[in-house]
């Protein structure tokens, strides 16, 4: 019997269909390989004991019957609710201790609070000795992000299950893995860090007010998800970046741009990307740009010289098991 698991998830980057995706449209989403490490070790008490350095967190302990309670710290909530909801369906006589760490940094955005849920899942899984299919894993997961968040579309989750690049669908309806080779990206960080829900009112918002002007940008966005899917898959990459940049118009559009990530895209394509975008909720946090050979070098020094150039490789696994210890 295991005594302690370490699982790892991968990071993510959304490619296409930021917002739109909330509300039914299809997204395109890559695993970055920076992993978020998660290590659950059966305790034989009736307590829960997280240690996050990487998110500022030493030893916060709790007993069992105090799960989930409205104080939970920003580091912790998305662990412990999940927690929660898995001894609900799966009641378990022995407590854990939960260990964190991070090859990324939680500001670049690239999804560590879904990373550490989905690595913390199939952790506890294998640790309790309960089998899980991903779609378990997706859905416990899935559930657990809505607890705490209140919104989103699940496809970060998704693809810290799955890795690779994916299709997406929310809430999981379409998970397709697209095999084609990861576009060539450059990465570039605005140093602003943005808060996701917050954004993802604001949209809603915006709709309510303006519902026809934005049913038709989700519309267009989705047209444009399914026109990239193809694109990638010829590998016509310059195609791929002027539907990237009909992207950012409409994400400007719904005013989730911001004057940070406005300046690195046009800098981008001054330099010669064939298109850039902002990736996520916008507001700050990260762009892209889709660039060819020639003009990579020039590209990233742009992004060096007015932001932060991040190196990472896409379509990377999804989660897996790190390490098994037995008693
Ligand atoms: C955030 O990274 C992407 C959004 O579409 C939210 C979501 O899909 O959950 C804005």
């Amino acid at each position: 019997m295991a005594h302690s698991v370490t699982a790892s998830a991968p990071g993510k980057l959304l490619l296409f269909g930021e917002h739109a995706v909330v509300h039914g449209k299809p997204c395109i989403v890559t695993a970055v390989d920076q992993r978020l490490f998660v290590t659950v070790t059966l305790n034989g008490e009736n307590m829960f004991r997280l240690t996050a350095p990487d998110m500022g967190l030493e030893a916060y302990v709790k007993t069992i019957d105090e799960l989930g309670g409205a104080d939970l710290p920003n580091a912790v909530r998305f662990i412990e609710m999940l927690y929660k909801r898995f001894l609900e369906r799966y009641p378990q006589n022995r407590g854990i201790d939960v260990v964190t760490k991070s090859e990324f940094s939680a500001s670049f955005g690239f999804g560590s609070s879904s990373a550490a849920t989905v690595a913390f899942a199939k952790a506890l899984f294998e640790v309790c000795g309960v089998q899980a299919s991903n779609q378990d894993l997706f859905e416990l997961c899935y559930r657990a992000v809505l607890d705490v968040q209140g919104v989103g579309s699940g496809f970060d989750v998704a693809c810290a299950i799955w890795g690779g690049t994916l299709y997406y669908v929310t809430p999981g309806k379409v998970i397709e893995k697209l095999l084609d080779e990861a576009p060539p990206l450059v990465v570039g960080y605005t140093g602003v860090k943005a808060d996701t829900p917050t954004l993802i009112r604001q949209v809603a918002e915006l709709k309510r007010k303006e519902p026809e002007l934005v049913s038709g940008i989700f519309e267009r966005i989705g047209e444009l998800v399914d026109e990239a899917r193809i694109a990638m898959s010829r590998g016509a990459f310059e195609k791929v970046g002027a539907l990237m940049q009909e992207n950012q118009r409409l994400l400007s559009k719904l005013h989730v741009s911001s004057a940070e990530l406005d300046m690195l895209i046009d800098e981008t394509i001054k330099m010669g990307a064939w298109g850039a975008k902002l990736s996520g909720a916008g507001g700050g946090d990260c762009m892209i740009a889709i660039v060819g050979k020639e003009k990579k070098a020039l590209v990233e020094g742009v992004v060096r010289n007015n932001g932060e150039l991040m190196r990472v490789n896409l379509g990377a696994e999804g989660v897996r098991i790190e390490k098994i210890s037995e008693q």
